[in-house]
C-alpha cells in the first residue's frame, strides 16, 4: 500500500528515494510522485501508473538537490491520477506533504479551509494536511505539523518540507508506520524500514502522536506535548535482515517464494522442536505455565491468505489442544463486541504486523484486557511490537502481493503451538513425540509436492480461460479450499470460490457445467469417501475435475479428469502439503492469461488502511 521515503543529508536525493521507492513498490500502488526543496523553494513531479513512469519523468526534467519527500499511493480518495498522486503543495507551493492513512474528517476540513478561500486541487484526504500546515506554520514547521495533526481524526505516517526551512523534514505517526532511518550521510524517514536499506545504519521506530524532525545534522522525537522522547535505536541490518530483492534466477517473486517452502518451514521449526520433552518451545511467547495452563478459549483474528492460516489453527488447537477456538476476520471482531470471558487469548496472525485492521483488533482486544499474542513475519512491526508475546515466522521477506511461504509457514507455527499447549493438557509424551518426528519430516514433503509443477503447467493450459472455478475440500482442507480461490482470484482475476465440499450442493453446484471446474482436495484422510462422493456429485453434472490426491490413488484417478500428486502426509499436516499445487496452479494460471503475477491490479501487500 502507500509508501514514504523521505531523506536529507550530502548525498543527491534523487536516486535515494528512487531506490527507497523502489523497495516499497511490491506492497502495491498506482502513483508516485517525489518534491525536493531548496532555497529556491520546492520542486515537484509525479506520475500515475509505476515508478518507471517517474523515473522518465526525471530523466526528461531533473531535479537535484539533497533534501526530499517521496511516496507510492494507492488510491483511496480519488482515482489514480496525477493530480491525486503525492506529495501534494499548499496554494503558495511553500509546504509539500506525503501521507499513508486516512484522515476521516477530511471532508469537514475540507469545508472549513474552502470556507476560508482555499482552493483544493485534488480529490484526496489528503491534501486538507497540507493547506493546515500552511495555514498553521508561524516560523516551525514542527509546531505546525504538530498542531495540524491535533486537528484531524483518522490515521497518518507523514512527511512535510517547507521551503522556509530548506534541509528539515517533519514525520508524525499515528496508526501508519514510520520509522527515522540514521546514516553517515544523513537522515531519513521511512514507512518501513526496508525502505532504508541503501543508506542508513540503525532505525528509531516512531510511536503513535509521536512527531520527529530530522536535518543533514541530527534528529528529533517529541510527543505531541513537545517534550522530548528518548528513543532506541535498532540496527537496521537486525530487524531488516532478510532484504532479498534477487530473484535468484526465477522469473518473479512468487513462484520463487513458492519454491522457498521447505527451507522457509525448516526456519519456522529451527530451535524450535524439543525431541527430549516431545515438545515445542517458543521463546517469545511471555506466557508463564500458570497462564498457558489457563487459557481457556482462543480467538484468532487475521485478514486474508493469514485468515485462512487461522481457520487451519482453529482444526489444529481443537484436535489437539483441545482449546475452543474462534476465527474471526480482524475488520469485524474490532467493532464487535462479544462477550469474551477472562481465561481467552487473542491471537493475531499477520505476515507484515501492519494490516491496519488486525492491529486496531489486537488493540481492542489488549484494551479490554485480553492477552495478546501475534504470529509475524516482519521483525519489529507494529503487531510484533505490541503484542504481549508472539512467534516469528522467519520466512524471510515475502516480496509477492499474493501470500505463499508466509501462508505455509502460519500454518506451521500453528500447528507446533498446538502441539505446544497440547503437551501442557492431555498430549501423552508418546503422541507429543510421533508430532514432532511428523513435523520434523514436513521440509521434505513440501520439496516432493513441488515436483508437481509440471503437471500444474498441464493442468493450468486447459482451464487457463475458465470462468469460474470451484475448490472443494473437507476439514483441515476446507479453509485450503478457500485459500486456493483466493489465489486465484487475486493473480488471474477468474472469479473461483472456495466451499467444504458437501456445502457445494447447497447452492455452487448451480454453477457447475462443462466450462465450470472443480478442484478437489482429496488426499487420504477420514474424510476420504465423503469426498469422493462430492466430486461423483460434480462429475455427475459434467463439471471437468482437478484432483489433489495421493500419487498412487487409482480410486481418485478413476473419477477425476487431472490428478495433480502430493506426498501422503499425516492430516494436519496435509494444509502445507496442498497448499502448494493450489499455489502453482493461480501462478500458471496468472501467466497464461498474461497477468502481473507479482503486481496484480488493485492489490497491496500491505492493507495500512481500515
Ligand atoms: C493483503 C495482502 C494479502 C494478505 C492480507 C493480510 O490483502 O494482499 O496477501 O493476506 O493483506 O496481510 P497480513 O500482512 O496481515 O498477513
Amino acid at each position: 500500500m502507500c509508501g514514504i521515503i523521505a531523506f536529507t543529508g550530502s548525498l543527491d536525493v534523487i536516486p535515494i528515494l528512487l531506490e527507497g521507492l523502489r523497495r516499497l513498490e511490491y506492497r502495491g500502488y498506482d502513483s508516485a510522485g517525489v518534491a525536493t526543496v531548496d532555497e529556491t523553494g520546492i520542486h515537484l513531479r509525479k506520475r500515475s501508473g509505476r515508478i518507471t513512469e517517474l523515473a522518465r519523468a526525471l530523466d526528461d526534467e531533473p531535479l537535484t538537490g539533497v533534501c526530499g519527500i517521496s511516496h507510492t499511493r494507492w488510491a483511496t480518495h480519488g482515482p489514480a491520477t496525477e493530480w491525486n498522486a503525492h506529495p501534494h503543495l499548499d496554494e503558495a507551493a511553500d509546504f509539500a506533504v506525503v501521507h499513508n492513512g486516512v484522515i476521516e474528517n477530511h471532508l469537514q476540513l475540507r469545508q472549513q479551509l474552502e470556507d476560508d478561500g482555499v482552493v483544493f486541487r485534488s480529490d484526496t484526504d489528503t491534501e486538507v494536511l497540507t493547506h493546515l500546515v500552511a495555514k498553521l506554520w508561524s516560523g516551525n514547521l514542527v509546531e505546525a505539523v504538530t498542531r495540524a495533526t491535533e486537528l484531524v481524526r483518522g490515521t497518518y505516517g507523514v512527511a512535510v518540507i517547507c521551503r522556509h526551512e530548506p534541509g528539515t523534514i517533519v514525520g508524525a505517526r499515528l496508526g501508519s508506520p514510520l520509522v527515522i532511518g540514521i546514516g553517515p550521510a544523513g537522515h531519513s524517514i521511512a514507512s518501513d524500514p526496508g525502505a532504508l536499506a541503501n543508506h542508513a545504519e540503525k532505525i528509531v521506530y516512531l510511536a503513535d502522536r509521536q512527531i520527529c524532525q530530522i536535518t543533514p545534522e541530527g534528529w528529533t522525537v517529541w510527543t505531541r506535548d513537545a517534550v522530548t522522547v528518548d528513543c532506541r535505536m535498532h540496527d537496521l541490518r537486525q530487524v531488516v535482515d532478510t532484504i532479498d530483492d534477487d530473484l535468484n534466477g526465477f522469473p518473479h517473486h512468487m513462484l520463487k517464494e513458492i519454491y522457498e517452502q521447505p527451507e522457509a518451514l525448516t526456519n519456522a521449526m529451527r530451535g524450535r522442536l524439543d525431541e527430549a520433552d516431545a515438545t515445542a518451545h517458543f521463546g517469545g511467547l511471555n506466557l508463564d505455565p500458570r497462564q498457558l495452563r489457563g487459557v481457556e478459549r482462543i480467538i484468532m483474528t487475521a485478514c486474508g491468505t493469514s485468515y485462512h492460516a487461522g481457520l487451519v489453527g482453529e482444526y489444529l488447537f481443537e484436535e489437539l489442544a483441545r482449546i475452543p477456538v474462534e476465527v474471526e476476520y480482524a475488520s469485524e471482531l474490532r467493532y464487535r463486541n462479544p462477550p469474551v470471558d477472562r481465561n481467552t487469548i487473542t491471537l493475531a496472525i499477520t505476515q507484515s504486523g501492519e494490516t491496519a485492521d488486525t492491529l486496531a483488533a489486537l488493540r481492542e482486544s489488549k484494551r479490554m484486557g485480553h492477552t495478546t499474542l501475534a504470529i509475524c513475519n516482519v521483525v519489529g512491526s507494529s503487531i510484533a511490537r505490541e503484542a504481549d508475546g508472539g512467534v516469528y515466522l522467519h520466512a524471510g521477506t515475502e516480496v509477492g502481493v499474493a501470500s505463499t511461504k508466509a501462508f505455509t509457514s502460519q500454518v506451521c507455527v500453528l500447528a507446533m503451538l498446538a502441539v505446544y499447549f497440547g503437551r501442557t493438557r492431555h498430549l501423552s509424551a508418546l503422541q507429543g513425540a510421533r508430532l514432532i518426528d511428523e513435523l520434523q519430516a514436513l521440509p521434505d514433503a513440501v520439496r516432493e509436492a513441488l515436483r508437481c509443477h509440471d503437471v500444474v503447467k498441464q493442468v493450468a493450459q486447459r482451464h487457463a480461460h475458465a470462468r469460474n472455478i470451484l475448490y472443494l475440500g473437507r476439514q483441515y482442507l476446507y479453509p485450503v479450499a478457500l485459500e486456493g480461490a483466493l489465489k486465484l482470484k487475486e493473480i488471474s482475476y477468474i472469479h473461483a470460490e472456495g466451499y467444504p465440499a458437501a456445502e457445494m450442493k447447497h447452492g455452487p453446484i448451480a454453477l457447475v457445467d462443462e466450462e465450470t471446474p472443480s478442484v478437489f482436495l482429496v488426499p487420504r484422510g477420514q474424510v476420504f469417501d465423503k469426498v469422493m462422493s462430492n466430486m461423483q456429485e460434480i462429475k455427475a453434472r459434467r463439471g471437468p475435475v482437478i484432483a489433489i490426491a495421493s500419487p498412487a490413488d487409482r480410486e481418485v484417478a478413476r473419477v477425476a479428469d487431472d490428478v495433480i500428486p502430493i506426498p501422503d502426509v499425516p492430516e494436519w499436516l496435509q494444509p502445507i502439503v496442498a497448499a502448494i499445487p493450489l499455489q502453482l496452479l493461480a501462478y500458471e494460471i496468472s501467466l497464461l492469461r498474461g497477468c502481473d503475477v507479482d503486481k496484480p491490479r488493485n492489490l497491496a501487500k500491505s492493507v495500512t488502511v481500515e
